[in-house]
């Protein structure tokens, strides 16, 4: 594994892979790592020949009033599981590697940006559509990983390949639980272990609600209720969101009659969790 810290050293190692007839894998993070981001390195590793994984605190996605500062940073323990994975490079810019003094341009994924968790988080996918156009121009990946977890994320990240005619083949990963059912996440180490129980209400929410459909309910304002009163059933976690939308739009449905996805966020005391699930009709 090799550390690189410079987008033109990462930019020249890219070249000379594909020089080489390399097919280039690549899993774009924020650090922190867990077996989620290691699913998705694993994944792309069966499909490429050498893998790129970036960590980078991307400052725009923050909020002003969000964890930007406090977001969990360790880049030595995440090296080291990169090692085991056997990573080829792990892209670990500076802020001026990815923002040069004075820049300007950004990119957005218009309407599908506001909605949902950009309704919520002002600015927040502009923020990572952003990064990512940029790192992908950086590590020029054949295969990018991106997991289900941050579904509305994948969303917007293959509008904007389709709609900049990037030649990168987006690969979406499952969301990988806990045992417990809990979402992975970088922000669960933050949680009590009184809030992290609390947190479980998410999970059986979205269990609730596969049950419905399961058993014929298709209003989405049925199984939206019902997902929302196994959140109410815990009064320790305070709901955001919770919607069925359309997976690529991520427009409000009123039926389940395709493929619709419900989507959920909720704090758990100074946690903010997001998780999603995919219903369709039997
Ligand atoms: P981060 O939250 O570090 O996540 C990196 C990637 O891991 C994302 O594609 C995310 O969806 C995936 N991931 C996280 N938890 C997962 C889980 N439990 N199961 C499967 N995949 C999981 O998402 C970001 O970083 C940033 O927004 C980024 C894309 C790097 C841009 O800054």
């Amino acid at each position: 594994m090799e550390l690189v810290r410079r987008s033109r050293a990462m930019k020249d190692l890219a070249r000379q892979a594909h020089g080489r007839g390399r097919r280039i894998g690549f899993v774009p993070t924020m650090g922190a790592l867990h077996e989620g981001h290691l699913t998705l390195v694993r994944r792309v590793r069966e499909l490429t020949d050498v893998v790129v994984l970036s960590i980078f605190v991307n400052p725009l996605q923050f909020g002003a009033s969000e964890d930007f500062d406090t977001y969990p940073r360790d880049l030595t323990r995440d090296a080291d599981l990169c090692v085991a994975e056997s990573v080829d490079w792990v892209f670990a810019p500076g802020e001026e590697e990815i923002y040069p003094p004075g820049a300007q341009t950004t990119v957005e994924v218009a309407e599908i940006s506001g909605r949902i968790e950009g309704a919520s988080r002002p600015g927040h996918f502009r923020g990572v559509s952003t990064v990512v156009l940029k790192l992908l121009e950086i590590v020029r990946p054949d295969v990018a990983a991106f997991g289900q977890k941050d579904a509305q994320q994948t969303a917007i990240i293959r509008r904007m390949v389709k709609d900049l005619m990037l030649d990168v083949e987006i690969l979406v990963v499952p969301i990988l639980r806990d045992e417990d059912g809990l979402a992975l996440s970088s922000r669960n180490a933050r949680m009590s272990p009184d809030e992290r129980r609390a947190a479980l209400a998410i999970p059986r929410a979205l269990e609730a609600a596969r049950k419905l459909v399961e058993a014929g309910q298709r209003q989405a304002e049925r199984i939206v209720a019902a997902a929302r009163e196994a959140l109410q059933a815990e009064p320790a976690l305070s709901i955001d969101y919770v919607q069925l939308v359309d997976p690529t739009w991520f427009e409000p449905v009123t039926h389940v009659a395709g493929e619709a996805l419900l989507v959920v966020a909720a704090w758990s005391g100074g946690t903010r969790l997001i998780d999603n699930t995919f219903l369709r009709p039997a």
